[in-house]
């Protein structure tokens, strides 16, 4: 008599024959081009979204993720491959689920795990023997133990026997052409090495390379230090450039030169500040965590503090160089180019634009923007309209926020009266009425 397959046995073998049924929940900057590569790789993959309007358009195979290609996605949604839906009930069906949900900060600058909690409870009512869950939102070290384990188990199945779950750090980098979902390493832990294994073998189908570890919490961590590495040591090119600035020497020169070292030297650059979902936040949810057991985390709290005060040293570099041609910020107009976070992306979540123009205006300038991926911007409780960056010849004073690469800088230099350019984009241009950082 044929003996039954364990649920492992059983999962693992729908994996390697790709008759798994996959599933994404939260479908935004991480998880549409992960609901892709899910179907790429041969899975039936099912999207779970809260938002009306992106199921509609996925249906529709209208791509609102620049880095997700339309065609593959109506090709995809054509076949059936990749459907959505706004029905959780669908969670029943599947057998491996990724979650993407957002994991912002409160108001108070604490962890919000409201959505990876809301997503634990979605779950559990259609947990079965047989299925993965594998959470991919950056949080603190214990998130999946501490609260996706207890829902999950609340079930009276047990995870390692019953289920598997693991986390899996997103890495992706939103708008990079040479690095996607696909083709950066995969980094996965499980709760126990089961859950690792099996994890792993998914992964394996859908990515170039898994890098399994020993547990979630090192999983959680390694998403951590990326982050905070990249937070501190943007925090240090800032200060860096406020010492040049007060030295007189061009920062830009200094980081290009140092980066000629072959070894022990990575450029970072200063700028505005940080913004995206990801680099002035993730570091928090660190320090917050090791707060609660006692240990401050200082390099984070005194980046955080540096990159935090950029904006405002970017609007005294405008006071300045007004007022080196008898103006006042107030009364003038200011033009703002680019306001995503960062360069060749239409994000603007935590952009330092939005401070630099809070301020300005706070300052009585009349402020105007131009973004040929931002049409429009939430501010406040206003909606601003981008104008013409040809607009930008009328203004007193251009501040260069974010450089997109489509954005002609020759005809800028050539018509703006004042520029100044927190990005070294204008580096092939020197003339008076030109500033950096
Ligand atoms: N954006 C990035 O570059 C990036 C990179 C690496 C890691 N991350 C991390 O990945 C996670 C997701 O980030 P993102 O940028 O994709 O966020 P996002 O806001 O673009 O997308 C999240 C989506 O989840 C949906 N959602 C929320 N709760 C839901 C629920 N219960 N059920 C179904 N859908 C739900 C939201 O409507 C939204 O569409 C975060 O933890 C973030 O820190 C982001």
């Amino acid at each position: 008599m044929l003996e039954r397959e364990t649920p492992r046995q059983e999962l693992s073998r729908k994996i390697q024959e790709k008759t798994a049924r996959t599933a994404v929940v939260g479908l935004g900057y991480v998880g549409l081009p992960l609901l892709i590569e899910f179907a790429r790789a041969g899975f039936q993959a099912t999207g779970i979204e809260k938002d009306p309007e992106k199921v509609d358009r996925i249906r529709r195979a209208d791509s609102y993720i620049p880095d997700v290609d339309a065609p593959l996605l109506a090709e995809l949604v054509a076949s059936k491959r990749v459907q959505a839906t706004l029905d959780e009930s669908a969670l029943a069906d599947c057998d491996a689920v990724s979650i993407c949900v957002p994991t912002p900060l409160r108001k108070t600058r604490d962890p919000d795990l409201s959505f990876v909690v809301a997503a634990a409870e979605a779950m559990a009512p259609h947990m079965r023997p047989g299925m993965l869950v594998i959470l991919e939102s950056t949080t603190y070290p214990g998130t999946t133990e501490e609260v996706i384990l207890p829902a999950l188990e609340g079930t009276g199945l047990r995870a390692g026997k019953d289920f598997f779950l693991c986390f899996s750090p997103e890495r992706v980098d939103p708008g990079n052409a040479s690095f996607t979902t696909r083709n950066i390493p995969k980094v996965i832990g499980g709760v126990t090495p089961a859950c690792t294994e099996v994890g792993s073998l998914f992964y394996q189908q859908v990515m170039e390379r898994v890098v399994p570890v020993s547990s979630t919490r090192v999983a959680e961590m390694v998403k951590l230090l990326e982050n905070t590495f990249r937070m501190i040591n943007i925090g240090l090119a800032n200060e860096m450039a406020l010492m040049c600035n007060q030295m007189n020497i061009n920062v830009w020169e200094v980081i290009d030169a140092a980066a000629t070292k072959p070894f022990g030297f990575m450029p970072f650059y200063p700028g505005p500040g940080l913004g995206g979902h990801c680099i002035p936040v993730d570091p928090l949810y660190l320090s917050w965590k090791t707060k609660q057991a006692g240990h401050q985390a200082r390099f984070i709290d005194l980046a955080a503090e540096i990159n935090g005060a950029m904006p405002r040293y970017v609007v005294q570099k405008v006071q300045q160089a007004l007022n080196d041609r008898s103006m006042a910020v107030k009364g003038s107009r200011i033009h703002i180019v680019g306001v995503a976070y960062k360069r060749d992306v239409s994000d603007v979540r935590e952009s330092p634009a939005l401070d630099v123009i809070g301020l300005l205006e706070g300052m009585g300038a009349v402020v105007s923007y131009s973004d040929p991926l931002v049409p429009r911007l939430q501010f406040e409780s206003r909606v601003l309209e981008a104008v013409p960056i040809e607009d930008a010849a009328a203004a007193d004073c251009v501040v260069l926020i974010t450089d997109h690469s489509s954005v002609d800088y020759k005809a800028l230099v050539d018509r703006a009266p004042l520029i100044l350019d927190t990005r070294n984009r204008l580096r092939d241009y020197s003339a008076p009425h030109i500033l950096r950082l």
